[in-house]
């Protein structure tokens, strides 16, 4: 990792502006660079954090569960670069208190180029070299799965969906993916488990949950989402459900032949599973439906605590998921 500087009282004086409901309206302004499921990503527009992409994080009720999510974040990108291998962007991060005393925590790293952002990249990539992409991003994703092997107390999990994966040193005039690594960017869920014990407390991404729904996403969700990331054939079944998601139903057959060769090619000394079509639509659907009612319900919170309880609403939210 290349350690970089950040102003913080900058980076402090924009969160102190921040309008989480139009971030482009902010005191200093900021450009969304991507919505994941949990984060919101963005460029803020100042001199001396331009260039950046920011995941702010305003989960936090005390300063000592930031800095229990702080340990569990810089293990987690410890273990995916030097005990994995993987490659993450030169990346940072800040703690402060906000407006209210409450300690937001943001993940800084270098931005990366928006196509070369798997799911951008997916658009335009001529189809054999989206075969290399999947290929390479299988491979990514077995060096984890080895590590895992060879552990007897450390389970690290990780996020496969191909909107974490950025092609390195990417020329979108000559898209050349045969030499290029890749590098992976979603390191906000810090998961791994020592000797069986989840480090990162997920209560925390029950926060910003609306409150009426906490109690359903814990008893039916949050273990099975939880489990997804430690498991090989669920990451590889997410991978290809992707496509569906990114409006490239088109290549979901194809790259559901990419996943099984290589399941059962050159990782089939691990044993997992083949994924089958009717497996991809099913996971799909449940997946776009907990997804979508999770939002429509954040949005019915924001509501009740902007109009009707005149309350500050944290979270920046998507307006619609793109499926
Ligand atoms: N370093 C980065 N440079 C450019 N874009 C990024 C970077 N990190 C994330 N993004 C964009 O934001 C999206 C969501 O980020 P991610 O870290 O995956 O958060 P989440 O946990 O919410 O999925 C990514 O799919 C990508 O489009
Ligand atoms: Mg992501």
């Amino acid at each position: 990792m290349t350690a970089f500087q950040v102003n913080l009282d900058l980076l402090q004086e924009f969160d102190r502006g921040l309008d989480p409901q139009h971030p482009e309206r902010s005191r200093i302004p900021a450009l969304i660079l991507g919505y994941g499921e949990i984060t919101t990503v963005f460029e803020i527009q100042a001199e001396g954090l331009r260039g950046l992409a920011f995941k702010r994080l305003p989960l936090f009720y005390s300063l000592e569960e930031v800095e229990k999510y702080r340990a569990a974040y810089e293990e987690y990108n410890r273990l995916l670069e030097e005990g994995i291998g993987l490659h993450l962007p030169p990346h940072s991060h800040a703690i402060f208190l906000n407006k209210a005393g409450r300690p937001v925590f943001y993940i800084i790293q270098k931005q990366l180029p928006s196509l070369s952002i798997g799911n951008r990249a997916l658009h335009w990539l001529p189809h054999e070299m989206v075969h290399v992409l999947v290929r390479q991003i299988l491979q990514e994703l077995r060096k984890v799965w080895d590590f895992n092997r060879r552990q007897d107390r450390l389970q690290v999990a990780i996020d496969a969906a191909i909107s974490n994966w950025s092609i390195d040193g990417f020329d979108p005039e000559n898209p050349r993916l045969e030499k290029a690594s890749l590098s992976y960017v979603d390191t906000s869920t810090p998961l791994f488990r020592v000797q069986g014990i989840e480090q990162l407390d997920t209560e925390l991404f029950l926060r910003s949950a609306p409150s009426f729904l906490v109690w359903v996403l814990r008893l039916l969700f949050l273990k099975d989402v939880v489990n997804r990331y430690y498991d090989f054939h669920r990451a590889t079944v997410d991978l290809v459900a992707n496509f569906y998601k990114d409006q490239r139903p088109d290549l979901v057959p194809d790259v559901i032949g990419v996943v099984n060769d290589f399941l059962t090619g050159e990782a089939a000394d691990l044993g997992v599973k083949p994924v089958g079509d009717e497996e991809v639509r099913s996971y799909y659907r449940e997946d776009a439906f907990i997804w979508s009612l999770y939002l429509s319900m954040r949005k019915l919170d924001r509501f009740i605590r902007i109009r009707l309880l005149h309350k500050e609403y944290p979270y920046i939210l998507q307006e619609k998921i793109q499926r």
